[in-house]
Formats: C-alpha cells, sequence, structure tokens
C-alpha cells in the first residue's frame, strides 16, 4: 500500500469520532480541516524508518508490555553533556539494560528561568549547548539501532514568558492575548483564586502573575515565567498538536505529556481533571494514531488513584498508553520509614485490580519531590491522623528522628497548611550518603542492602520500572545547586546532581558501593529479562506474611509463577506463608527454597520461582 492510501485508511477509521470531538470543543469547520490537512502533511514528513517501525507496532500493540522493557531518565547535560555526549554513552544504558530512555527538557527555555526545562520557549529548537534539531535525529536513530526507545516531555499546559507568542501578546497584541488567560483586573482571578489549589504555595503562590508593563494579569499555575495556554482557543490546540508532531517525527517513541490534568481551566472548579482534558488527551491520542501510531502517550498524572486511572480511558477508547505509579512509590517511602507494608500491601491490591491493559510505570523517585500523597482514610481508621504523619515522615527522611539514616530536603513546606513534600535521590533516602560520611561500613552494608531490596521489589510491581539515573550506582545527594542563586530556592536541583562517572569507573569492583549496586541491580534485570512472569501484563497478587515488616507479592504468566518476599525492617523476620503447591528455586542464590514460613534477613528480598 502506498503511503497516501495509509494515512486515508488511517484518517478514515477515526475521522468521524476526531471530528466529533473537535466539534464538540471548538465547533469550527475550517479549523478542523486545517487540522486534518495537517495530519496529513505530518504523516508525509514521517521518515520511512519511522513509518516501518509504526507498521511493527501496529501489529504488535503489545510491543511495549515486555519484560525487558527498563527506563532511565537523565537531564542530558548533566549525564553526557550534550546530545552527542548521549549518543556517545549508549553502551553505558545498554551496560544498565535499560532500553528506554527519557531525556529530560531539552528545548529552548531562558536559562534563570526554566523551571528544569519546563518553560518552553521554543517548541522546535533544542538549547544551544545541548546540541540542535539534527542531533535530536541522529540520536533518536542512534537508539532505535540498538533497540532503546527514546522518550520527551510534551510541556502543553505551559510556555515561557519568552515564547514568541507569550511575547506578542505581553506587547497587546489580541490574537496571542487569547492564547492565554489574561485579565485586565483581579475580579476573574479572585474567583479562580476561590476554588483553585497551588501547586508551588512556598516558591510561586498563587496562580496570577501581575504584568505591570501590560497591565494584565495572566493566568501561572507554575511559576510565574509558565504561562498557562488557553485551549478553548482552537488556535492553541491546532498549533500545539503541530508542534506535538513535529517532535514525534523526530523519532521520539514516548511522548510525556506534562501536567496533564491542568490543560483544561474552568472558573469555580479546581481546574484539574476537567472532563474536557480528557477530550483533548483522546484526540491526541486519534492524532498519534493516525499519523504516527508507534509512538506512546504517557500522562504525568501526579493525583490520587480515582483520578489517575481515568487517563486510560477506556478500552474502546484509550487515551493515554501508560501512566504514572505515583500513590505507589509514595507509599513505599511510607513503608521504608514505618516499617509496616499493610497500606502498601492495599494500595497494589488496588493497582493490581485493575484491567491488565492498563501499563504504570513504576519508580522509586524522579526529577520531583515526592509528596506524601497517601491513603489516609485507610490510615485514619488505624488512628493515623493525615498533618502528623506527614510530619512524621518529613521528619524521617531529613534523618531527625532516631532510627532513619535518611538524608533530604524539604520542599515547598507551606507555612499555612503545615504541609511539606521531600526532596532527596534514593541512596540518600535509604541511608548511603549518611554511612558514606561516618565512615560506617557496616551501616553502609545495611544501607545498600535497602537501597537494592527496593529495586527487587520495584521490579515485581506490574509494569515497567524506570531509574533515575545515578540510581544505578547510588549517587547521593547534590548540594551545589544551593551555590545558584536561580536554583536555591528549588530543593528538586537536590536529586537532579550530574552523573559522576569517575564513580560509574567502580561498577565492576565488587568492593566499592557503585559495584556492588551495580552488580546487584544488574542480577535483577537480568533475571526479569530472562523471567516471562515479569511482564508487565502478567497477573499480580500480594499474599498475607502475617508479618508487618514483610511483603509478599505473587505473579504468574504462562504456566510460570514467581513470588516475591521483601523485608522492610532492619531486623531479620519469618514471613509466614504457605504457597505448598510445589518446589521453589531462589533466582539470586539459585538455591533451593521451601515457600513456608520464610526467614529473610534484614532488608532482604528472594524471588522465588515454582519448578
Ligand atoms: C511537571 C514536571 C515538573 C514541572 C511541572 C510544570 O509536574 O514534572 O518538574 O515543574 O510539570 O511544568
Amino acid at each position: 500500500m502506498d503511503a497516501e492510501c495509509i494515512f486515508q485508511k488511517r484518517l478514515e477509521r477515526r475521522h468521524d469520532e476526531l471530528r466529533w470531538l473537535y466539534m464538540e470543543l471548538y465547533g469550527n469547520d475550517s479549523m478542523f480541516a486545517e487540522l486534518c490537512d495537517n495530519l496529513r502533511l505530518f504523516y508525509l514528513e514521517r521518515n520511512e524508518a519511522l513509518r516501518v517501525l509504526d507498521s511493527e507496532r501496529e501489529t504488535d500493540q503489545g510491543w511495549y508490555k515486555k519484560n525487558d522493557m527498563l527506563g532511565m531518565m537523565f537531564y542530558i547535560d548533566n549525564f553526557a553533556g550534550n546530545m552527542k555526549g548521549v549518543e556517545s554513552r549508549l553502551d553505558y544504558i545498554q551496560q544498565c539494560n535499560v532500553n528506554y530512555i527519557h531525556l529530560m527538557p531539552f528545548l529552548d527555555t531562558p536559562k534563570d528561568r526554566s523551571d528544569g526545562g519546563y518553560a518552553v520557549a521554543d517548541f522546535r529548537k533544542v538549547q544551544e549547548q545541548l546540541g540542535s534539531m539534527e542531533d535530536l535525529d541522529s540520536l533518536t536513530a542512534a537508539c532505535h539501532r540498538k533497540g532503546i526507545n527514546v522518550c520527551m516531555d510534551f510541556v502543553m499546559n505551559h510556555t515561557s514568558e519568552e515564547h514568541e507568542w507569550a511575547k506578542k501578546a505581553r506587547q497587546g497584541d489580541g490574537e496571542y492575548m487569547s492564547r492565554y488567560f489574561f485579565f485586565d483586573n483581579a475580579h476573574e482571578p479572585s474567583m479562580y483564586e476561590r476554588t483553585v489549589p497551588q501547586v508551588f504555595p512556598t516558591t510561586a503562590p498563587g496562580n496570577f502573575t501581575w504584568l505591570p508593563d501590560a497591565g494584565h494579569y495572566v493566568m501561572t499555575t507554575f511559576y510565574p515565567y509558565q504561562w498557562d495556554l488557553n485551549y478553548q482557543n482552537p488556535r492553541v490546540f491546532n498549533e500545539m498538536m503541530y508542534n506535538f508532531l513535529y517532535l514525534a517525527n523526530r523519532g521520539i517513541d514516548i511522548i510525556r505529556i506534562d501536567a496533564v490534568p491542568y490543560i483544561w481551566k474552568e472558573i469555580n472548579t479546581s481546574c484539574r481533571n476537567l472532563p474536557k482534558v480528557h477530550t483533548i488527551v483522546r484526540m491526541m491520542r486519534i492524532i498519534s494514531e493516525i499519523v504516527c501510531p508507534g509512538i506512546l502517550l504517557l500522562g504525568e498524572v501526579v493525583m490520587e488513584p480515582e483520578k489517575v486511572t481515568p487517563y486510560f480511558g477506556t478500552l474502546e477508547k484509550p487515551e493515554c498508553h501508560m501512566l504514572y505509579n505515583v500513590t505507589t512509590m509514595a507509599t513505599t517511602w511510607h513503608t521504608v520509614a514505618t516499617r509496616n507494608v499493610k497500606l502498601l500491601k492495599r494500595q497494589l491490591d488496588i493497582v493490581n485490580s485493575l484491567p491488565k491493559d492498563y501499563v504504570f510505570l513504576n519508580y522509586l523517585r524522579c526529577h520531583d519531590d515526592i509528596g506524601w500523597g497517601l491513603d489516609y482514610n485507610s490510615l485514619m481508621k488505624e488512628g493515623v491522623k493525615e498533618r502528623l504523619h506527614k510530619q512524621y515522615l518529613n521528619d524521617y527522611f531529613q534523618g531527625y528522628t532516631g532510627d532513619s539514616n535518611s538524608r533530604g530536603e524539604l520542599y515547598n513546606a507551606d507555612p499555612i497548611t503545615g504541609d511539606a513534600r521531600f526532596c532527596g535521590t534514593t541512596a540518600s533516602m535509604c541511608g548511603i550518603e549518611k554511612a558514606g560520611f561516618e565512615q560506617n561500613d557496616q551501616a553502609m552494608e545495611k544501607a545498600i542492602r535497602l537501597d537494592v531490596m527496593l529495586h527487587a521489589y520495584m521490579f515485581m510491581q506490574s509494569g515497567i520500572p524506570v531509574l533515575y539515573s545515578g540510581d544505578e550506582i547510588g549517587q547521593v545527594n547534590d548540594y551545589t545547586y544551593k551555590e545558584n542563586p536561580h536554583k536555591a530556592a528549588d530543593s528538586r536541583y537536590i536529586h537532579r546532581g550530574a552523573m559522576k562517572w569517575e564513580l560509574a569507573e567502580n561498577i565492576s569492583n565488587p568492593d566499592t558501593v557503585e559495584g556492588k549496586i551495580f552488580h546487584s541491580l544488574a542480577q535483577l534485570e537480568n533475571i526479569r529479562k530472562r523471567e516471562k512472569a515479569f511482564v508487565s501484563n502478567a497477573d499480580t497478587w500480594t499474599i498475607d506474611t502475617w508479618e508487618p515488616s514483610v511483603l509478599c507479592i505473587g505473579r504468574y504468566y504462562e504456566g510460570e509463577k514467581i513470588i516475591g518476599l521483601f523485608n522492610f525492617s532492619e531486623f531479620d523476620k519469618t514471613a509466614w506463608i504457605n504457597e505448598a503447591d510445589g518446589e521453589y528455586l531462589e533466582l539470586i542464590s539459585e538455591t533451593e527454597m521451601k515457600p513456608i514460613a520464610v526467614n529473610i534477613p534484614a532488608y532482604s528480598f528472594y524471588y522465588l520461582k515454582k519448578k
């Protein structure tokens, strides 16, 4: 079939629904016709290699659910200086068993008002110091030759105040003002403020910014230099879809839709997760299926579980392919601090009961803070109060309570609500930083065990694991951000430090922290790749251990069964399980082990496979 034919067929299949949704939102025929014309142009612009990949993936729709999928996220400059540098480090990425890299925001952004790149000034230009669009083309092609998928952020909720549209809007050009939310007096902003919560209560209070030169308020949900786009304007939607497709055509495999719950605003609402957000995401999914069906949509929905899952859409009308397992992540650290797996077990049970087509990205931490969005209704039944508990968790991870070895800092501590989130690398939160500083070998050994156990547990969860670069060698907090006045107020930079390649040189030395962690993770990654019970849509469930500190997860796929036991306590514990259905082999030690009343050393784990 020739290209034109393929396009027409894909469009025909989805045209009616797309048109229906577009008309519901915009009722604008000519803009819809313009959109369709452009979809065709972007399709025709897509290179041959990508079109081949598209059709392979169209026939193998579960291509991303395999057990070898492992992600790693990093900032390009921190990881390897620039895009060319990343290209030269692909061997290391493969050595980490990683086949999906998330390149943190790399598009043009003002140097000092960038929010880590999440304030985009030009969606079609790479930050100069990182390279060019040609370098990106070359990097994605090099990745594809090695079977590595590339993920990038599509920051669609807002632009930088330096974006061409923003500059024109600021000069009073009505056409461009209508692409944002501009108000010449405080009336409407104050109406919004009544119902809209704050994202950065300390570092960027409020949801509007007064522009004295323009004599207007502009809506800025995040930082004052990130201007919210107005998707009620079809011009904004169309142009942003063209940007999205332009980037997809650079060979991007996974588009992370940044801050997606925020993209539709209405007065008298929280301006989060409104129904029209889903209309837009559904349209994006349809558009990508028409133009570039090989790509995946990853939604960034940092919300409670009942708000997250609707972003998968329905089986008939899917939206995102993948979402972050954010509540599980936060609950994991709650478990580390309390040595009690009850809440985590309940949380995993919720995730495990969802349709298997839902693919979650599992992670221990990312570039953002850890917000304590736990299931407080359940905790309350056990007498745990939200505010006090958050206080405890923040004290614990700052290393203030007696039995904590964690290091890290608060984030956006709100003096009014008493709320705060937390920042730190996995290694620092596990005690590696403290043990290293104190040169305490015993404490180090314990901290490494906790760190590895958490990874082993993460790999057992249903979905796809993603590492933060540096975690594979136990990199600790980086305090140098405090010396940069543009970063000092944002403690998220504590866990976004540059990759320490001199430490990575130790990965084959088993006497070093880096060697120990790297080797242990490699062992887990290889098991995961080899054992099909780790495919992301395997049956996954939890098993009661009758020991508060030990979590047990089972996985089953096509006749293969593996159970994982994870001891969250610094003491040896017994898991009172009784899986008397046959012989089992422990996969790390390769010894036989009966899954009946299993003794598990402090901060250790077992992977037991039924023979
Ligand atoms: C997302 C990003 C975060 C950024 C925000 C605003 O939540 O993960 O780093 O600050 O969006 O774009």
